[in-house]
């Protein structure tokens, strides 16, 4: 149901670019995992108090860290867990939690209509170019009353590093966000009912530019947006950019803000 070939809309990287280097990352994506574990927490918190799926679907489930989760949650349901990164897929499946690892797209899900309660999407949507794609999909394999709770990113992410770089060569070498008034709007144009959506900036803070870029290529999230520069990066260009960013330390450090977007929308009950 995938065509890997397909480029995205939007300037997002094409999906083969997507599943290749979250493949790629799926040994060391839990060493550095820190702020997505908890955002996921905090998306469980935006659950609605009295959810209780027959059926659950982790959407882009990486290492399945939250399928588990969702497995001890809902104890008596059964779980699916879908991502497009074999790799990822490869990694998660020993470790249990859902009853079965599908490889798919968000955009195209491989699934029947009307066969999941909830559809817990953490950190993932962000990749998808067609957002309302993603929405469509969700209300089609929603059973009636069922719930999409979703974490994603939006424009703001990394502008520090974005700042930094623009100051150096004004290439594009930060991945291209949506803007939360997108979120909004599309969420907003769905035939799923909406119940909350909301920004939060959560702040690391890295001691080097290094510490910084090490990780997002460690999670998989490193630069793939076409306009990228290609070739390697010249030392000078580097010190350039540790300069650039140095406006910006605190005194914990070099700071990295992810604008964190919230969303939980729900089919109508018939
Ligand atoms: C940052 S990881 C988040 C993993 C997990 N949800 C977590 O919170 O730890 C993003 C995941 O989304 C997956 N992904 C990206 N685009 C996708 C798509 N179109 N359909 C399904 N999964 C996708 C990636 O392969 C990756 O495993």
């Amino acid at each position: 149901m995938i065509d890997p070939d397909q480029d995205s809309l939007g300037g997002l990287p094409n999906k083969r670019q997507v599943a290749a280097s979250f493949s790629r990352a799926a040994g060391s994506y839990d060493s550095v995992a820190a702020l997505q574990r908890q955002v996921g927490q905090r998306l469980l918190a935006a659950l609605p108090a009295s959810i209780n799926p027959a059926r659950w679907l982790d959407l882009g489930c990486g290492t399945g860290y939250f399928s588990r989760v969702l497995a001890e949650r809902f104890p008596a349901s059964a779980g699916l867990a879908l991502d497009i990164a074999e790799g990822m897929l490869q990694h998660a499946r020993p470790l249990g939690g859902a009853q079965q690892f599908i490889a798919g797209d968000a955009e195209q899900l491989p699934l029947r209509d009307g066969t999941c309660d909830l559809l817990f999407s953490s950190l993932a949507l962000q990749w998808c170019a067609n957002f309302p794609a993603v929405l469509s999909e969700a209300r089609r394999v929603l059973r009636p009353g069922g719930v999409l709770a979703f974490s994603s990113l939006c424009v703001g992410t990394l502008q520090e590093l974005r700042d930094s770089w623009q100051a150096v060569d004004g290439f594009v070498h930060v991945n291209r966000f949506r803007r939360f008034e997108d979120y909004q709007r599309v969420c907003g144009d769905s035939t799923l009912t909406l119940l909350s959506l909301h920004v939060t900036p959560q702040t690391l803070h890295f001691p080097d530019v290094r510490s910084l870029t090490h990780e997002l290529k460690a999670l998989g999230a490193h630069n793939l947006n076409p306009g990228r520069p290609g070739g390697l990066t010249g030392r000078a260009r580097m010190l350039a950019l540790f300069n650039a960013y140095e406006q910006f330390r605190q005194p914990q450090g070099l700071p990295a803000t992810y604008q964190v977007v919230y969303g939980v929308l729900q089919k109508e009950i018939s």
